[in-house]
């Protein structure tokens, strides 16, 4: 559908599981990352973000399934594949009695000189310039995961993965983060970040996957997990007669009836509002409101993500 899409993907795995004893944390995971997205994983607590996050870092091993990170397998080509991949999973950890820059000249020494040299930079990209002499044990939570991806910048990655990086920050800790993904997505780079805030990740992603239970139920642009735009939602003086009326209309599909006087309905390709409305008032049927509509990512993340619950957990 797009250039990025059709292109080798950054990340990918085929049916990946890892179970911890009987249960299976992930459960068959087929994800695809194409490069130069900001990608998140979208699920619940416990819906296995972290585990799917570790096992591509080749932090644990998969019970079953294949798993390529740069186009290389993963964990048996790791050197390869994390060469150019930073990643954060969970809260990033420091000596708390050294400064922010000292704590990255550790790191940086183990790297290369390059990486030194890029010191004042990542500091600086962070927004940690003016900070970076201090001690870590007096940075804030925000300050902290920032140090983080600053460490994790050291080698000038390609790909980022950072695990919950909005975790326990206020909005404005928020917003600095997600300017720091659009322009790092903006320089032709990829991130991989999960989280369970639904608005910043609408906020933040291209791309997201919905996981639950350890299932991938769902992936793809925003655009297209929205619901499309096809969704029109159409409030005239007589829905049961709009109905038999929209049925003679080729491909138009009546998604449901919202109230006495709305419809909600999904356009094939091709068909416009405008031949919906003519089709409506040819057949003396005054329509008062015909608009465009999007389902909201949230709507569409509790639509995905109860399916696949029992009666008695969906009332707990
Ligand atoms: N080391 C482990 N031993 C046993 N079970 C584990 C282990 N790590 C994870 N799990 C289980 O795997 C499931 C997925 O956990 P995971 O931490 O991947 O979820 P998550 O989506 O990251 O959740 P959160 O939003 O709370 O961070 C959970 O049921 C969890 O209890
Ligand atoms: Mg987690």
């Amino acid at each position: 559908m797009t250039t990025t899409t059709s292109a080798a993907p950054l990340v990918e795995t085929r049916g990946l599981t890892r179970r911890f004893g009987a249960r299976a944390a992930i459960d068959g995971v087929d994800l695809r990352i194409p490069s130069g997205v900001a990608f998140g994983l979208l699920g619940p607590n416990g819906a296995g973000k972290t585990t799917l996050i570790r096992v591509l870092l080749g932090l644990i091993k998969p019970s079953a399934g294949d798993a390529w990170l740069m186009g290389h397998a993963m964990p048996a080509e790791h050197a390869a594949a994390l060469a150019s991949v930073g990643a954060v999973v969970e809260e990033p950890r420091f000596h708390t009695h050294l400064t922010g820059r000292e704590n990255l000249a550790i790191v940086a020494a183990c790297i290369s000189d390059a990486a030194e040299a890029r010191i004042p930079s990542v500091l600086a990209r962070v927004g940690l310039a003016e900070r970076a002499d201090e001690r870590v044990g007096t940075y804030s939570l925000g300050m902290r995961q920032r140090l983080g991806i600053a460490r994790c910048l050291l080698n000038d990655p390609q790909l980022l993965i950072l695990d919950e990086p909005m975790n326990g920050l206020d909005p404005a800790g928020m917003l600095e983060v997600r300017d720091f993904i659009r322009s790092f997505v903006d320089e032709g780079r990829t991130v991989l970040l999960s989280s369970h805030l639904l608005d910043e990740m609408e906020r933040t992603c291209d791309m997201v996957a919905i996981i639950d239970r350890g299932h991938l139920v769902r992936q793809g642009r925003l655009s297209e997990l929205r619901g499309g735009e096809n969704r029109v939602i159409v409030e005239c003086s007589d829905v049961a007669r709009a109905r038999t009326v929209l049925q003679s209309v080729n491909g138009i599909e009546h998604v449901a009836g919202e109230d006495s006087r709305t419809l909600v309905c999904t356009l094939p390709d091709g068909t416009s509002p405008a031949q919906l409305n003519r089709a409506l008032v040819t057949a003396g049927i005054d329509v008062s409101r015909l608009e465009r509509s999007q389902a909201s990512l949230e709507e569409r993340f509790l639509d995905l993500t109860t399916r696949l619950q029992t009666p008695e957990e969906a009332i707990a």
